[in-house]
């Protein structure tokens, strides 16, 4: 009787046993757990990726959905950044300073000859103190869209000038309210007005394409907030917003609310003869279902008379964190995702723009998208986020947005006082 209790505990002990191991085998798994954007088609692109690439090396990945605004992303990052938990993440390619500590240096991963085909100034934009953060997955610029139809219609010109888009919008405005019959205002512009990043990226379009104006640091490279031209800029937003002599308001203060994809629904409601935003938007607008489809273009942003288009540079960016338990397949998909071939179906189905200029000029994709080829140009003239000069850029771009946001809903057009409070403050951030 005890040796049967014996045998069947031994039974019991052996098949716990088997169980534990072949348990602890699939713990031992490689599993990654990376973080991704879900703007526009972001997450199923990536998705697309992450299955070709999980097929072809037997590897699981868990993919995560970062939220939308890159602000908040960043906030909903900082718990993760310390830890382990993610082994790769999609960051905003002005955010280079502020996970340069947490994040693999890429010159450990990738050679010479591989980094060289990436354009130099994303490079730059991912290197902090000599270590390369991130390699681009995207790149963007803040572009104007034009509805082409309702300038064909009233006969104009397609704007040049910041002056232009007054004008302009001033005259549409006027004959399209008009013939509404809902009554539902129909506006002069629409952008991102919204005081987080991307209220502050055109802001620094505006200021630097404007006569004495750039990017909040002048040619010697000193903090400079309160000069002409900036000035200009934000009092050219003012009257956007409220009038001057010369023209009505061209768009409602709704518009200080707006995120990217606000100002993007909007403009493709059809209730807009101006948009700034990011490429992105353009194969959303361009949708079989989309209102707009075939009545509008995407043209660089305009400047003031005489001066150079200085749109911002954007885009998302891949990262490997320090922390990663398992950085040889981290690095593995990150190549893959960036690969060639990649980056090619990326452009080719998604209209994304890659950051590898060899994937720009190739042959087959400008069958299906002729423009690839000359953004590899037109992408020059993009000026980067003062970012490296703050100790925390995302906090030093929400007090630029939201100190224009003060102004610009404020009774008084004069922007000085607000410039010169936004120069001290400022001034207290850097580096
Ligand atoms: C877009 C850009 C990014 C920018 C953000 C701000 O996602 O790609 O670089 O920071 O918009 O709105």
């Amino acid at each position: 009787m005890s040796k049967k209790i014996y045998a069947v505990i031994a039974v019991v002990i052996v098949v716990c046993l088997g169980f534990f191991l072949s348990h602890q085998g699939a713990e031992e798994e490689t599993r990654l757990n990376v973080m991704f954007g879900g703007v526009g088609y972001e997450f199923e692109a990536i998705n697309k990726q992450i299955d070709v690439w999980k097929e072809a090396s037997g590897e699981n990945v868990q993919v995560n959905a970062a939220v939308r605004g890159t602000d908040s992303r960043l906030q909903q990052y900082l718990p993760h950044l310390q830890t382990s938990a993610m082994d790769i993440y999609q960051v905003d390619v002005g955010w280079a300073p502020m996970i340069a500590d947490v994040m693999e240096d890429l010159h450990d991963h990738f050679t010479k000859e591989e980094l060289a085909v990436f354009h130099p100034g994303l490079l730059r934009a991912g290197t902090v103190n000599g270590k390369l953060v991130f390699l681009p997955l995207y790149v963007q610029w803040l572009r104007l869209y034009v509805r082409t139809d309702l300038l064909d219609k009233y006969q104009l010109p397609m704007p040049k000038t910041w002056e232009d888009i007054q004008k302009c919008s001033a005259i549409v405005m006027d004959k399209e309210n008009a013939l509404r019959s809902d009554k539902s205002p129909f506006w002069g512009i629409v952008f991102m007005g919204q005081p987080y990043e991307g209220a502050a990226c055109i802001l620094l379009s505006a200021m630097a394409s404007h006569t004495k104006g750039h990017n909040i640091f002048d040619a010697s490279g000193d903090l400079a907030v309160n000069s002409e031209g900036n000035a200009h800029a934000w009092s050219m937003i003012y009257s956007w917003l409220n009038g001057d002599a010369n023209y009505p308001p061209i768009v409602q203060k709704g518009v200080l609310s707006y995120t990217q994809e606000s100002a993007r629904q909007a403009f493709q409601r059809g209730d807009a003869l101006f948009m700034l935003n990011w490429p992105y938007a353009e194969e959303l607008l361009d949708a079989p279902d989309s209102p707009v489809k075939g009545k509008f273009i995407v043209v660089e942003l305009p400047a003031q008379k005489g001066m150079e288009s200085s749109p911002v540079l954007g885009g998302a960016a891949v990262a490997v964190s320090v922390y990663s338990q398992h950085k040889k397949e981290a690095v593995n998909l990150l190549k893959h995702l960036l690969s060639f071939e990649e980056q090619r179906m990326r452009a080719e189905r998604y209209n994304y723009i890659s950051g590898r200029h060899d994937v720009l000029i190739d042959e087959q994709l400008a069958k299906k998208r002729p423009c690839m080829k000359s953004y590899a140009r037109a992408w020059g003239n993009a000026i980067a986020r003062p970012a490296s000069r703050f100790k925390k850029w995302s906090a030093a771009g929400f007090k630029l947005g939201s100190s224009a946001h003060t102004y610009w809903q404020g009774k008084s057009p004069d922007p000085v006082p607000f410039l010169k409070q936004l120069h001290s403050e400022l001034s207290n951030m850097l580096v």
